[in-house]
């Protein structure tokens, strides 16, 4: 079915940045803070360069990674379901990246005849401009609105719209939150949110060992490269020096904390010079940076946190495995 020509053309991509809402620390200082104190760490934020976005969709595609399509079968399933019970005039994507995914709600919304707004949010503007004028050509009653920005830094300052609101945080990329954040973050959501707005969150659930395992462990190495590219940021950034051959991908299951943890290992005793901090980094052989956490969720826990943050469930979607969660929720 073709929808009402509401939009004629849309000539030009204007990608509005969003001004953070909380003082968080730029690049540098961050780098500083998590980078030369012990344990070594790195925000997964800084993996999204264009190359590491390009290299995570790649990962998407692997044979070990479920997540991905697992999430996709269930969108496909549900999609329409979701565009009926939300009936959105906006469609607000988190941390949007190549809109892989959101394609789907875009098919049932044609499918509904269900006219709406695309508005994603992604840090990596090459992306961002580029994905906005590929989705804005391909779905010609797509009015696509891109905005560049961190949600990490507060969605306060996100432009008020009318109508109805479909948020959409997808890929278990709450997962990157430690728990207690991952609470805060949704309760910021919720604030954000208008009330008979709705929420889709995409979130992977704990499961066998080996499969989570494998997941981050692609027999392509594509985890691999991600996971190392965030030093290519590094130096490319802050001027600094990794050998990026002297470091090893890590990815375990600490089965504590249900959570897979992705490490660099340092290959040999080296040091390793960041130049726009004017700092050195001494590197022991088999010393390590943590660079991401990828928290898994029992359904239990996903709902508590969801309750606590004051959601009422309206529908949860699962696949046959258990492995993943879509969860819409409303306020
Ligand atoms: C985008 C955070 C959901 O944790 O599975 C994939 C990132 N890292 N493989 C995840 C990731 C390594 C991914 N998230």
């Amino acid at each position: 079915m073709q929808i009402s020509n509401y939009k004629t053309q849309q000539e030009k991509i204007v990608c509005t940045t969003v001004m953070p809402t909380r003082m968080t620390p730029g690049m540098l200082e961050d780098i500083r803070e998590s980078l030369l104190r012990k344990p070594r760490s790195l925000s997964p934020k800084y993996f999204y360069d264009q190359r590491g976005s390009s290299l995570f969709d790649q990962i998407c595609s692997t044979p070990e990674y479920y997540p991905t399509r697992t999430e996709n079968k269930l969108l496909s399933r549900h999609a329409v379901d979701i565009i009926n019970k939300t009936t959105p005039d906006q469609i607000l994507e988190l941390g949007s990246g190549y809109s892989t995914k959101t394609r789907l709600l875009f098919d049932a919304c044609q499918q509904t005849t269900n006219e709406c707004i695309y508005v994603p949010l992604d840090v990596c503007e090459e992306v961002l401009v580029e994905v906005s004028k590929r989705l804005s050509e391909e779905y010609d009653w797509l009015v696509v609105n891109p905005l560049l920005g961190d949600y990490h830094a507060g969605l306060g300052n996100l432009p008020a719209s009318h109508g109805s609101h479909l948020f959409v945080f997808l890929g278990s990329t709450i997962g990157n939150f430690e728990q207690e954040d991952a609470l805060d973050f949704i309760k910021e959501v919720h604030k954000t949110m208008c009330y008979g707005d709705h929420l889709l969150i995409g979130v992977d659930r704990v499961k066998d060992n080996d499969v989570l395992h494998d997941a981050y462990n692609d027999a392509q190495g594509m985890t691999a490269e991600f996971n190392l590219n965030i030093l290519h940021v590094l130096n490319r950034e802050l001027n600094a020096d990794f050998n990026i051959d002297m470091f090893t991908h890590s990815a375990t299951f600490n089965a504590y904390k249900e959570r897979i943890e992705m490490r660099l290992i340092s290959r040999a005793n080296q040091h390793v010079n960041i130049n726009d901090l004017n700092e050195s980094i001494q590197f022991n052989l088999g010393d390590d940076i943590l660079t991401e956490v990828s928290q898994k969720y029992t359904y239990k826990g996903i709902e508590e946190m969801l309750k606590q943050a004051d959601f009422t469930i309206t529908e949860h979607y699962e696949d046959e495995n258990a492995y993943f969660s879509l969860i819409l929720v409303s306020k």
